[in-house]
């Protein structure tokens, strides 16, 4: 049931069909059984969507407008796009292999611009904590798009979601801190998870440190144009230390939602269970996917 709820979690259904400006609004009940992302397809997909009111068809075929500033419709993008973001900033803040933190539900959401400074978004949500996914909580977020060419990435505040934050792991983490810190024989892993879904269970604990680091990646490359996914953990392998420090070296696949494309990113990184997640170094591979297959349970 957990790793269903994660892979669901993931949002790599609900694939969005028609026309390259369909809005298609994620929804948990709504996830199909596979999806293929193919590099053909890529190329027929326009990237990010225009920053005037778009007509747009929901998968009911309805024609709505898209609101992109004031009040804005819950489940379209622009609302989707800046409470994902918050996701990822939750996980950069407070992630770890037993902490895993997604977006349940947007509330509510409006949008303003900020002169000299870019375009803000208030933002009511609901977030799981995916490794315990029975607790999903209300927060408050403020995300800021900054202005200006220099792609800054967004800011985030978060306010009010105090209960998700205490939950306490901290056996789990110590027995495995203890476990991975005394092991001679590293770890080492591919494809979690596999094409048919599947990952060994010893080996969940650090797809959720994936999904964390990769929080970072997604956080900082975040637009208003982009819906980022972890899709993958391509590789993972533990290297030694002289600190009490575990270090990983990562190869994820991240899935941007509204361009198709999947991108490869290398990151170098550092856990304890009292110094959190640290990233060392992150950097994008030149990578091209060619047929990748991600399998939901
Ligand atoms: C978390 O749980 C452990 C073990 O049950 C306990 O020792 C520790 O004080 C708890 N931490 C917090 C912050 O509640
Ligand atoms: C060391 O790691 C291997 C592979 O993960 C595992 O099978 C083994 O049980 C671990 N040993 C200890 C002492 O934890
Ligand atoms: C994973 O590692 C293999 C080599 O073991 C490499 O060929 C592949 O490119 C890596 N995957 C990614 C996404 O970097």
């Amino acid at each position: 049931m957990i790793l269903w709820a994660l892979l669901a979690a993931l949002g790599l259904g609900g694939v969005i069909t028609g026309s390259p400006t369909v809005t298609a609004p994620p929804d948990a009940a709504s996830h199909t059984h596979a999806e293929t992302v193919e590099e053909s397809k890529n190329s027929e997909r326009v990237k990010g969507i225009s920053a005037k009111p778009a007509v747009v068809g929901t998968v009911e075929e309805t024609i709505e407008v898209v609101m992109e500033l004031g009040e804005l419709n819950p489940n379209h993008y622009p609302a989707q796009r800046a409470a994902k973001v918050v996701e990822h900033y939750l996980n950069t803040q407070h992630g770890s292999p037993y902490k895993v933190f997604t977006l349940h539900r947007v509330l509510s959401a409006s949008a303003e611009d900020v002169p000299d400074s870019g375009r803000k978004y208030q933002l009511k949500l609901s977030v799981q904590e995916s490794v315990h996914h029975q607790t999903i909580e209300e927060c408050l977020a403020e995300v800021l798009f900054p202005t200006g060419e220099s792609h800054a990435p967004p800011q985030v505040q978060v306010s009010s979601c105090e209960d998700l934050l205490k939950i306490n792991v901290t056996v789990q983490e110590e027995n495995l801190y203890q476990q991975y810190k005394r092991n001679d024989s590293h770890l080492f892993a591919q494809n979690l998870p596999d094409s048919y879904g599947h990952m060994e269970p010893e080996h969940v604990p650090f797809w959720h440190l994936g999904i964390v680091v990769s929080s970072f990646v997604m956080l900082s490359e975040s637009t208003q144009d982009t819906l980022y996914n972890m899709a993958q953990v391509a590789n993972v392998s533990q290297l030694a230390t002289e600190d009490n420090l575990l270090k990983f070296d990562y190869d994820v696949l991240l899935h941007e939602r509204v361009s198709q494309e999947i991108f490869a990113w290398k990151m170098l990184v550092t856990w304890s269970p009292s110094d959190g997640v640290k990233v060392l170094k992150m950097e994008k591979k030149d990578y091209t996917v060619k047929n990748l297959k991600i399998t939901l349970l």
